[in-house]
């Protein structure tokens, strides 16, 4: 597969790029800035070793190389004290612009965001979107393997993705020393993958972990850090029902939840890709969303009398409301819960995806083919519009 354009646009001020491992980060980084850029990858075991001794270092390159306005630190996370040095030279050099890409927030969460934040944007990278692989977008293979670049240009991408989750699991939990027991953590990870696409009852996942809740929540915050996963919370605004209070859980990306995903005889492979398909749909409102700009969020909703819709993209630009179905045929029992959401909200859009082949507009919501919902949606315009 060729290299494929993407959708993120640099913000045109200092800017954090964070992203999970292997969504493009540094190939994007590549193909954009081409010359005038000093580029420290912090990957490198010698430039971690002189940067972690010492990071005035980054002055001394900077003021050595002064026809380069760009500096780009591939990695940060490996040296968060680095994030002082770079305060430093933002606040005294209006000319020079930093590009700080990481694959986890963990340890610079307290530090060095905060530090910058409001000196430099927070951008993230996330899986592909169907229309930035254009006639290279497989839907099948989609909800097979997920979108994740690394995977989706593999030739192997099972073997992709089973390394891809060890790599995780050693490098950015273990050896980061996130964990006390990684054999617990690998345990969580199969048991929350049960909870995708759902709720989460941390009491429940605590007993079958045998850990504590207070583990169980650490372990969730571990995830959210390393990227891995997205809690969504319920849309709460002018609420004219009881609503639920929990949040939903899913991976950031369907194939990295099939592969941790146990799957044995009894359980139903209609379910799980009823799941991976949420996780589909997900993923690219989550892009959407960031490419876009303008801070929507997305949401889920559900009522306490259990009226439910998967997800609610909300903000300055859209109030949208979205139900996925894994399901060729529409019943009418599907559509209680839009429905019943837009007769609280009788402004926002409906749409009802599922894996028919037609359009149909059905008590005033667009029910669309998924494929074809996931294929014409574009940052530059509003979600459901094609
Ligand atoms: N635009 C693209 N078009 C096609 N394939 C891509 C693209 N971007 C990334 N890939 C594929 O994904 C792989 C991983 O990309 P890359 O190394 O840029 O990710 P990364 O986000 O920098 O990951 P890490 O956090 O591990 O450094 C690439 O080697 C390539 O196979
Ligand atoms: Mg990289």
């Amino acid at each position: 597969m060729e290299v494929k354009k993407r959708y993120f646009r640099d913000p045109g001020i200092s800017y954090f790029l964070f992203g999970p491992r292997g969504t493009g980060k540094s190939t994007w980084l590549k193909m954009r800035y081409t010359k005038d850029v000093l580029y420290i990858d912090l990957l490198s075991p010698e430039l971690f070793r002189l940067y972690t001794a010492r990071p005035e270092r980054l002055n001394e390159l900077i003021e050595g190389n002064p026809d380069k306005g760009i500096v780009i630190i591939d990695e940060i996370q490996k040296v968060p004290m680095l994030l002082d040095v770079v305060h430093q030279i933002i606040e005294s050099n209006k000319d020079i612009r930093f590009i700080l890409t990481g694959s986890s927030s963990r340890k610079l969460k307290r530090t060095g965001i905060d530090l910058l934040a409001g000196r430099a944007a927070y951008k993230t990278l996330h899986t592909f979107m169907a229309s930035e692989l254009g006639d290279d977008f497989n839907f099948e293979k989609a909800l097979r393997f997920g979108l994740l670049p690394l995977v989706y240009d593999s030739e192997n991408p099972t073997e992709t993705l089973n390394a891809y989750i060890a790599l995780y699991l050693n490098e950015e939990v273990k050896m980061e020393g996130l964990v006390r027991n990684i054999g617990d953590f690998s345990r969580f990870l199969e048991i929350i993958s049960f909870s995708n696409g759902s709720v989460l009852n941390n009491t429940e996942i605590a007993r079958e972990c045998h850990v504590g809740r207070k583990a169980v929540e650490s372990y969730i915050s571990i995830l959210e850090d390393i990227l891995l996963a997205h809690k969504l919370p319920v849309f709460t605004k002018r609420a004219k029902r009881q609503l639920i209070s929990h949040q939903k859980f899913y991976f950031f990306d369907a194939g990295v939840f099939r592969t941790l995903r146990p799957a044995g005889p009894l359980d139903s492979p209609h379910e799980i890709d009823g799941v991976a398909l949420e996780n589909i749909v997900m993923q690219h409102l989550m892009a959407w969303n960031a490419y876009h700009g303008n801070d929507n969020k997305l949401y889920f909703w559900r009522t306490k009398a259990g009226l439910e819709v998967d997800f609610v993209v909300y903000g300055p630009d859209t109030l949208t409301a979205i139900e996925v179905k894994n399901s060729r045929n529409i019943r009418s029992g599907d559509l209680k819960g839009l429905k019943a959401f837009k007769k609280d909200y009788s402004e926002a859009k409906c749409l009802f995806l599922y894996r028919g082949e037609e359009k149909l507009m059905k008590n005033g919501i667009l029910c669309m083919p998924c494929n074809l919902f996931l294929q014409n949606l574009v940052p530059d315009e509003g979600i459901g519009e094609s």
